[in-house]
């Protein structure tokens, strides 16, 4: 089974960017960290990263055929985004959202969540960790939906 791991906005400065608030591991960390728990938990893994919400589209709307499940961190897209959540819906493929950061605890504009609304789960508030547990919970959600099929 094949995830794609999609990350927003400003994710490509984790390390450097408000380390209060999204610690002090970079990009490479989050990258070495996704294949690591893909690669335990049995899955290809492939991470996209993009500051432009076309291309975070582009690559959901190509993402058809070829991947089973998606794991999007869509940051700051998170709470603006009807393209993405279209397009998430589109092409139906299993998404789990995850913030870094506790964003329920945060400013009022990070309330409202619209790429959520397309997703089975989301992780918030645990760090990087998100993104292992979030990978495991697909894993184990797809596992379910293909015993589901078979049955
Ligand atoms: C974020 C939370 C968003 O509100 C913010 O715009 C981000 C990162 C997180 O991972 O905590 O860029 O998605």
């Amino acid at each position: 089974m094949r995830l794609l791991i999609l990350n927003g906005p400003n994710l490509n400065l984790l390390g450097l960017r408000e380390p209060d608030i999204y610690g002090r591991e970079d990009y490479e960390a989050l990258k070495a960290l996704v294949y690591r728990s893909c690669q335990e938990a049995g899955l290809e893994a492939e991470i996209f990263q993009s500051n432009h919400e076309g291309e975070l589209v582009d690559r959901i709307q190509s993402a058809y055929g070829f991947f089973d499940g998606i794991v999007i961190n869509p940051a700051a897209y998170t709470h603006t985004s009807i393209a993405i959540l279209d397009a998430l819906k589109a092409v139906g493929i299993p998404a789990v959202e995850v913030h870094i950061s506790d964003v329920k605890s945060r400013e009022d504009f990070r309330q409202i969540s619209y790429t959520g609304m397309a997703c089975v789960k989301t992780y918030m508030g645990l760090g990087l960790e998100g993104y292992r547990q979030a990978i495991f919970y697909l894993k184990e959600y797809l596992d379910k939906q293909r015993g589901d099929c078979e049955a």
